[in-house]
């Protein structure tokens, strides 16, 4: 296999990478303009951080109307998609198990699983038609070990895995890769509020998190796509249905 320069490594390839506008999407979506790569993005507000180079599209994903105005979107701006992340995720703690209502559970996996299964759905054919493609979806070190606070979210996370893992076995005759990225503890506009309710809700230091990691620090946006960037070049060819945790070593267990 030759290897093409980094910089050039996604030249010609198409992405969507959904919740770009911040953290670890706008993280991705840099990696793979970098790369070379055309890229579209979509979140429900663009922010500071949202890579202009990107082509943006303002859709709320945890809803069946925008994961269709996104997709139509991202067709007709690309024309077909080579490359697909299903990052958008979001979680926030809750007090305890017993404080998480049905809204709460139904929103959890509107955004945390349907949101990918939807936009799959509708993006997928074109790489049918094309007879290749990748898939990222983005879980969480949470499934590993599931806490009450976050267990809607983890559950969510958790259904995602498993369709992730079959969606692999089914689309690789057709010359599609689909892999499961999990993130350990990733400094982030949204992670940061998160953790700051999970140390009150569990009576927690500020820097237990810190100091869980045997790297001994919390990730960045960029540690997450570099490894992303390599997952959907061709380098990585022989990879799908795996699940790649990205954790600085938290989850040394599994
Ligand atoms: N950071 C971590 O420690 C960590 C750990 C494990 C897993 N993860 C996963 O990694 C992914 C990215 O996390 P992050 O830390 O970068 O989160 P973040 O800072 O909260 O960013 C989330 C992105 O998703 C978008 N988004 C959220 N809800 C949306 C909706 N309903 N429709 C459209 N876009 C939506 C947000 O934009 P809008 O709010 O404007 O829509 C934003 O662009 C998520 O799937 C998360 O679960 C993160």
């Amino acid at each position: 296999m030759t290897i093409p320069a980094l910089s050039a490594e996604l030249e010609g390839k198409r992405a969507v990478v959904t919740g770009g506008s911040r953290g670890i999407g706008a993280a991705i979506v840099q990696r793979f303009l970098d790369a070379g790569a055309t890229v579209v993005t979509s979140a429900r507000t663009p922010t500071e951080h949202t890579p202009s180079a990107a082509k943006f599209v303002r859709a709320d994903v945890s809803t069946r109307d925008g994961v269709r105005a996104l997709a139509d979107a991202a067709l007709e701006t690309l024309g077909g998609v080579d490359i697909l992340v299903n990052n958008a995720g979001d979680g926030r703690p809750f007090p305890s198990v017993l404080e998480i209502g049905d809204d709460a559970w139904q929103a959890s996996l509107d955004i945390n699983f349907l949101a990918a299964v939807r936009l799959n759905a509708a993006l997928v054919p074109s790489m049918v038609a094309q007879g290749a493609g990748v898939i990222v979806n983005l879980s969480s070190m949470i499934t590993n070990a599931p806490m009450g606070p976050l267990l809607h979210y983890a559950a969510a996370k958790s259904a995602l895995e498993t369709y992730g893992k079959g969606l692999a076995n089914d689309l690789a005759p057709r010359g599609i890769r689909v892999v499961t990225v999990a993130p350990g503890n990733v400094a982030s506009p949204g992670s940061d509020v998160v953790r700051r309710e999970m140390t009150e809700h569990l009576g927690l230091e500020e820097s237990a998190f810190d100091v869980a990691v045997p790297l001994g620090r919390v990730g960045q946006p960029a540690d997450i796509a570099e490894a992303i960037g390599f997952l959907v070049s061709d380098r990585a060819s022989w990879i799908t249905g795996t699940r790649l945790m990205v954790d600085g070593g938290e989850s040394p267990h599994l």
